[in-house]
């Protein structure tokens, strides 16, 4: 077995924390560092998690010659410069959901990871998950005939208290946050990009931002998907698939349960069937260690890193309709 990925976690929010804590379960990585752009909030999180080098700044942590995986956890619009800097420091790259916030700015990224020569890989973790594998697997073996609508959801609630998910600048909302997954599962059923997108919103009064909204994607073959997001609502999230002699209900799609996930295949004529994925395992640990298998392995990515230009695609030709051209990025 290749040596175990030496990470560098950058950012030290929310998920930066769930990451470092998903780590310790990992077979193939172990935390080496964590940069802030703060030193103090940098060593407060080494010593919570046990890592053992902290930097005051996202450079030094690129430029650490020991580290060889960098985990990027800050917001959605500042993921392209450390993806900049640590392929250009010959890391490889696990980058948080949604890569970059336009179809160029993951463009670059991509390019910039493939003449460094380094895999990037964007962390959409319910992808890792085998419960998605099955459910991939029953479309192909045609168990619900042709696949012809898919509906998903991915709505909860947030307090007042700032958030950069409530924040305009940070392209915030509900769209880029959660939408993201709805947009990926979609395209990953649908098995291509879509011609047509609609979108309906309500924008917070002081946020500014997607606060509920609505959108429709139709794909070249005929497939329609729709799906609602809102970070002001009570918590919903699943995803179905209906096909012309079946459908597949996800009741947990985005985290599926690392225990015992369970997914309903309904067919004509046929009592309800659950689908069961025994032992899958918490998403974070087998994030990295797909990272390691990717890079170590030289196995397939499970979603190429290409895959993100797509869906940033969906997500900018919305965020434009919502906001004007004016602000919209090239
Ligand atoms: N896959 C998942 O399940 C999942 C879940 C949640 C979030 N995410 C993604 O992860 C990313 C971070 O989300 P989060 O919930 O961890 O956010 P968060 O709690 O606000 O943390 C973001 C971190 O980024 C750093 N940062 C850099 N520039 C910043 C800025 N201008 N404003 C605020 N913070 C800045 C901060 O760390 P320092 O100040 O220490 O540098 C901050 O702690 C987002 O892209 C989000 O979509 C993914």
């Amino acid at each position: 077995m290749a040596e175990m990925l030496r990470w560098g976690i950058v950012g030290t929010g929310m998920i930066a924390e769930v990451f470092a804590k998903g780590l310790e379960q990992a077979q193939r990585g172990r935390k080496a560092a964590v940069a802030s752009r703060s030193a103090d909030r940098a060593s407060a999180f080494a010593a919570k998690h046990g890592i053992p080098r902290a930097y005051g700044s996202y450079e030094a942590l690129c430029a650490d010659p020991d580290i060889n995986a960098v985990y990027v956890a800050t917001p959605h619009p500042c993921h392209r410069d450390v993806v900049l800097a640590a392929a250009a420091a010959g890391k490889h790259i696990l980058c948080e959901k949604p890569m970059g916030v336009t179809a160029s700015e993951c463009s670059e990224m991509i390019a910039a990871a493939e003449a460094a020569g380094v895999t990037l890989l964007e962390a959409f973790m319910y992808r890792v998950h085998p419960q998605t594998a099955l459910v991939q697997q029953v479309i192909r073996d045609g168990r619900i005939g042709q696949v012809k609508l898919i509906r998903s959801a991915f709505c909860y609630g947030l307090g007042d208290a700032y958030n950069v998910r409530l924040d305009k600048v940070l392209r915030g909302g509900g769209l880029y946050d959660v939408g993201c997954y709805c947009i990926n599962f979609s395209r990953m059923v649908a098995g291509e990009e879509p011609d047509d997108i609609a979108a309906v919103w309500t924008l917070g009064a002081t946020t500014g931002v997607d606060e509920s909204l609505a959108g429709g994607l139709r794909f070249p073959a005929g497939v329609v998907a729709h799906f609602d997001v809102s970070v002001r609502s009570t918590g919903s999230a699943y995803a179905e698939i209906l096909g012309t002699t079946g459908s597949l209900l996800v009741p947990n799609p985005w985290r599926p349960d690392p225990d015992r996930a369970e997914i309903e295949l309904r067919c004509q004529g046929q009592a309800p069937q659950t689908l069961t994925c025994l032992a899958g395992g918490q998403v974070f640990p087998l994030e990295a260690d797909h990272l390691a298998a990717v890079v170590q392995d030289g196995v397939e990515p499970l979603i190429p890193a290409a895959n993100a230009i797509g869906n940033a695609a969906v997500l900018d030709t919305i965020w434009q309709r919502m906001h004007g051209r004016a602000e919209a990025s090239a």
